[in-house]
């Protein structure tokens, strides 16, 4: 639908009193679009599981007699006419105050610009690529971009390895990391000697990967979606031999999300990646964080990255919930998003930076380690503290 209709049907909508009417101070709701079946299905099942938790032990933050009203909707992945359609909808007919979830960057593309035109403050869960933040005043970011682990990784690879070959996913958030990373091997005297980029809905990676082998690089620097590409990209790996080769996997924490690593088996050892979350964190927040999810989910879906995702949004909207008493006006809350901390996420202290509306996180190098019999992302040590979109930071206006 072109925004001129939507922008007619909500000022007829207003006509007759529908889209103005004040909402209830009882009862805040939210629009949640996200993907929740698909090959992409992970992203939004555990954004929404960390979201849940995180409402089922904190109804305490809400003030008395407010209440949250969840309208959940399923974008099926990137798709984003449908997401887009789907926040009309949500805005109009059932008149969110807020929309959160957004797990795919080129849905959360499409939804961004709908919300400048009508102030609904929109907190995305997971969507990374840096871009989509500069797309519309009323979007705030709680998960973060694929700059702020790539370019360090690339800064950290080049003082290791002096060829590599880069394997990225067809689409910004893969842009974002080939990009990022490039820039930081090079700076640090690294040679690119081979890049590939991958078309988003393909699951063989096996001729990538060869052709990744065939450039006989030191190490191999890939990103795909967390989820389902990740598993396969990694047995594509083993099944090419690069180990074997001698050729190092590195990536952003995506490629070995931590809930796909039990069914990887042990072909990820030894891959190292930059990221802002592992589940075997050992920081109190984060003990307390799955020990929280495994009483409440069982053994069978560990949280990952994006269920922190889920989670620290949440405690964010929670945030401005409370402090506006249950009535949410769009400038006063994301005037609240801008100045958000907390320095106990289960990933550590995060912020919002007031001046882009982007996460403010500390980035972890992690390798994949055999813990207790079980693979885990095992955080070695921390090579950014408080970094901000470094994309952001390279293209500040003068
Ligand atoms: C995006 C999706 C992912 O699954 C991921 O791991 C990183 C980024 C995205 O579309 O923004």
């Amino acid at each position: 639908m072109k925004t001129r209709i939507f922008l007619a049907m909500l000022a007829s909508a207003a006509a007759l009193g529908l889209a103005t009417a004040p909402a209830s101070a009882q009862t805040v709701k939210i629009g949640v679009i996200n993907t929740m079946t698909g090959p992409q299905s992970n992203i939004g099942v555990n954004n929404d599981m960390g979201m849940r938790l995180y409402m089922k032990l904190n109804e305490d933050k809400l003030p008395p007699g407010v209440k949250v009203e969840l309208v959940v909707r399923d974008d099926g992945g990137a798709n984003p006419d449908k997401a887009k359609q789907l926040a009309q909808e949500l805005i109009v007919r059932d008149k969110v105050q807020i929309l959160t979830g957004f797990g795919i960057t080129s849905n959360a593309m499409s939804v961004a610009p709908l919300t400048a035109e009508t102030r609904v403050p929109m907190a995305i869960m997971n969507a990374a690529a840096s871009v989509i933040t500069t797309r519309s005043p009323y979007v705030a970011r709680f998960s973060f971009t694929l700059w702020q682990s790539s370019y360090p990784l690339g800064q950290w690879a080049a003082k290791k390895y002096k060829r590599a070959y880069i394997a990225v996913t067809d689409y910004a958030p893969g842009h974002d990391c080939e990009e990022a990373f490039e820039k930081g091997f090079r700076e640090g005297g690294g040679e690119i000697v081979g890049k590939t980029r991958m078309p988003l809905v393909t699951l063989d990676f096996v001729p990538y990967m060869q052709r990744a082998k065939d450039a006989k690089p030191e190490v191999l620097f890939a990103f795909v979606p967390a989820g389902r590409f990740a598993l396969q990209i990694i047995k594509a790996y083993g099944d090419v031999g690069l180990d074997k080769a001698g050729i190092k996997f590195i990536g952003p924490g995506d490629i070995t999300t931590d809930e796909e690593l039990p069914a990887m088996g042990d072909v990820p050892i030894g891959v190292t990646t930059v990221h802002h979350y592992s589940a075997a964190a050992d920081r109190p927040a984060n003990k307390a964080f799955v020990a929280a999810w495994k009483k409440e989910y069982g053994d069978k879906i560990g949280p990952s990255f994006m269920g922190v995702g889920g989670w620290d949004a949440m405690d964010a909207i929670y945030y401005a919930i409370r402090e506006q008493k249950g009535k949410i006006d769009p400038d006063r809350t994301m005037e609240l998003w801008k100045n958000y901390k907390n320095p106990n996420s289960p990933r550590g202290p995060i912020s919002i930076d007031p001046e882009t509306r982007d996460i403010v996180q500390n980035e972890y190098l992690r390798e994949v380690r055999k813990v207790g019999g079980q693979t885990a992302n095992v955080e070695l040590e921390i090579v950014g503290t408080a970094v901000k979109d470094p994309w952001k930071e390279f293209n500040k206006k003068k």
